[in-house]
């Protein structure tokens, strides 16, 4: 059994954009520069922005944290991304989701400049995607890629089965995993809540992509023999021993499902840092799309 180590490989990814920011610059390009927005303070949600923010640093990005009111109305936030959007120093955005119950999401992220969605969310660039043109992959689906590229594991005719269809996660990821090229070419089952023989079809499973945020939901007697297993699920639970309060578990049960898998992410410390990096990976492209 192999750890897919995403601590590491981000690591190494970062390294890398952090020389082609160098390189960029040297050449006269400009500091790639990400905005981000948060509104309110859902906990994990501050932790996440703030750690976006700490990311672009460490790269030699520029970032802006555009922090919001919790009561800020729908119109306003849309002003908010309004100037974002004409702002010319700012390569690429993100809003930070989930967003107060009385903003519609969906609008918020339509408004937003396709050319400068890092965050890969606006219908356009989603829809780029399926057809296999350039544009923003989503951070997490783009992390899942590059993890499974960089240790060069086998997709091509391979039966990946995602758990969840959140746009965000679920969706995007099975979508990549069936494109023509690697990694891609699976043969892709996306499951959600009202899958009825999801056992079955974990059980038939080479690649499984858990993404349904409920811990410990996938155990060693689900999976068979050599299955690989991409862990997305970084749900908060309480843990008294830790400074937070809380630690954060994965959908897979790690101790039975380890035993059986070939390769396996932890959590954290796996999906987790290579999503982070995807969004740099993103910024990075926004900027150089100006020279
Ligand atoms: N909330 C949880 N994940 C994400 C993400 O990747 N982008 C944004 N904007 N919000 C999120």
């Amino acid at each position: 059994m192999i750890i897919l180590d995403g601590k590491k490989t981000s690591q190494e990814i970062r390294n890398e954009i952090a020389e082609e920011v160098k390189t960029l610059v040297k050449k006269g390009g400009k500091t790639p520069h990400l905005a981000a927005v948060l509104v309110g303070n859902n906990g994990a949600s501050v932790t996440y922005v703030n750690a976006k923010v700490k990311d672009c640093e460490e790269v030699g990005f520029k970032s802006t944290l555009v922090k919001l009111s919790e009561t800020i109305s729908e119109k306003e936030l849309l002003e908010e991304v309004d100037k974002l959007n004409k702002d010319e120093d700012v390569d690429g955005f993100i809003v930070q989701l989930p967003l107060p119950k009385h903003i519609d999401e969906q609008k918020v992220i339509m408004a937003i400049d396709p050319a400068k969605d890092v965050d890969g969310f606006h219908p356009q660039n989603l829809g780029r995607m399926a057809l296999n043109l350039p544009t923003y992959l989503p951070a997490t689906p783009m992390g899942i890629m590059d993890l499974l590229d960089r240790y060069n594991i086998e997709t091509g005719g391979k039966h990946c089965v995602v758990v969840g269809r959140s746009h965000i996660v679920g969706l995007p990821a099975s979508i990549l995993m069936g494109r023509n090229h690697y990694p891609g070419n699976a043969t892709v089952t996306l499951t959600h809540s009202r899958t009825t023989n999801l056992k079955e079809l974990l059980k038939d499973a080479d690649i499984i992509i858990a993404a349904l945020g409920k811990p410990d939901f996938i155990t060693g007697d689900m999976v068979k023999d050599g299955v690989v297993v991409i862990d997305v699920g970084t749900t908060r639970v309480v843990d008294k021993t830790k400074k937070s309060g809380y630690k954060l578990k994965g959908d897979v049960e790690f101790e039975g499902v380890s035993k059986k898998a070939s390769y396996i992410t932890p959590v954290p410390g796996g999906v987790g840092p290579m999503t982070r990096v995807s969004l740099l990976k993103n910024t990075l492209m926004a900027a150089r799309s100006k020279m």
